[in-house]
């Protein structure tokens, strides 16, 4: 398994080895300002040996916030607030990059503030509850936005890409994919758009290419990567023909030298995601999914990717990195204190002895 431990550079972002720390929401966040806080310094500090982290997605807006106590990169008192946290994880020899993630439709008001709307790219509820602290809910109907609307709405992007640089991330990666903003526009189900952002294939894909464009003119499109899982149905999202969608999709971002694609492999969807990927992003390529170490250094050898994210090993797993190169034993991560506030389940983990 030599080949997960070597390091790797794609665009300005360096991996000191090829296991790396996929993206994962925990909820730790305060409530009413959006910020992280020591936990967060100490969460990410312990899973700086990963050879890269994926931060946990981060609202780029007030309106891009959905899910309880989630953090945002949208002022300055956020920015200050992540500063420490990549000062600790570069202290420790990591690199850290921060996913951005505007959730559209998958909202619940009661996890936002007053004046904060859930707003999307059609008036269309998704089925489905959404934890808030007053208990499950149903997710809100969304307002469609306004034509005008869009170019703020991708300027919260360029800035929330600004914004994590300024507070010493690597890079930043978009998150389009599992139902949300970006997806929502890609989906012919969550998109009945007249405007030019709607209907045929080009317009569909014209937010999120404009997004990934306006990240990449802000802090340079070699640090700017971007999360896809064509077929993922996750929060109610439908598209009428995904492969065809994301390779359209893929084509036209393939264009602006971004730093890697991020892709989750779904068995289920009876598409094969990294095959797919990999017709345009072959040599830049971050797969995710269910690995073993075994199975990540195999799909390496054959030439599926570059590096393997891990999500759930990494949150028992502080030493993950180490566990696997010195074989060393796996804890189990308890699924109960994922989302709940405090140090339980977040800092708490031993690294092995
Ligand atoms: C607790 C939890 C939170 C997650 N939050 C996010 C997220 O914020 N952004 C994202 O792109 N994926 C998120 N995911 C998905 C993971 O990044 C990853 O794709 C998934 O866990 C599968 O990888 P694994 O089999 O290595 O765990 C989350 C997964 C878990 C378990």
């Amino acid at each position: 398994m030599d080949n997960l431990f070597t390091p790797l550079q794609l665009g300005d972002i360096s991996f000191k080895n090829r296991i790396v720390m996929a993206p994962m929401t925990r909820s730790r966040a305060m409530a009413e300002d959006d910020l992280v806080t020591d936990l967060h310094v100490e969460y990410y500090r312990q899973r700086a040996s990963a050879g890269l982290i994926i931060s946990e997605g981060v609202q780029p807006s007030k309106n891009g916030k959905g899910y309880c106590r989630t953090p945002g990169i949208y002022n300055a008192e956020q920015v200050a607030a992540w500063r420490r946290v990549t000062d600790a994880v570069h202290a420790e020899g990591g690199s850290i990059v921060c996913q951005v993630m505007h959730v559209g439709r998958v909202a619940s008001h009661l996890n936002k503030e007053v004046s904060a709307e859930t707003v999307a790219p059609s008036a269309i509820k998704a089925e489905g509850e959404i934890f808030t602290e007053q208990g499950m809910k149903p997710l809100d109907t969304p307002r469609a936005l306004l034509r005008e609307e869009i170019p703020r709405v991708v300027d919260e992007y360029r800035r929330a890409a600004q914004n994590a640089i300024d507070a010493g991330f690597d890079g930043v990666e978009l998150h389009c994919t599992s139902g949300y903003l970006p997806a929502q526009f890609l989906s012919t189900g969550t998109n009945h758009r007249q405007d030019e952002y709607g209907g045929s294939l080009e317009n569909r894909c014209r937010f999120p290419l404009e997004v990934l464009a306006a990240m990449a003119e802000a802090v340079g499109a070699s640090r700017v990567g971007f999360r896809i899982c064509p077929g993922h149905p996750f929060n109610d999202l439908h598209d009428d023909n995904p492969e065809q969608t994301f390779r359209a999709f893929l084509a036209a971002a393939a264009q602006l030298n971004l730093a890697y694609l991020h892709v989750i492999r779904m068995p289920a969807t009876g598409l094969d995601n990294i095959a797919i990927s990999k017709d345009y992003f072959a040599d830049r390529l971050l797969i995710n999914e269910s690995y073993t170490a075994e199975e990540a250094s195999q799909a390496l050898a054959n030439g599926d990717g570059q590096a393997v994210t891990f999500g759930r090993p990494f949150i028992a797993n502080p030493d993950f990195v180490r566990r696997i190169k010195e074989s060393l034993p796996l804890a189990q991560m308890n699924p109960k204190t994922l989302y709940v506030e405090g140090s339980e389940g977040f800092i708490d983990y031993p690294f092995a002895d």
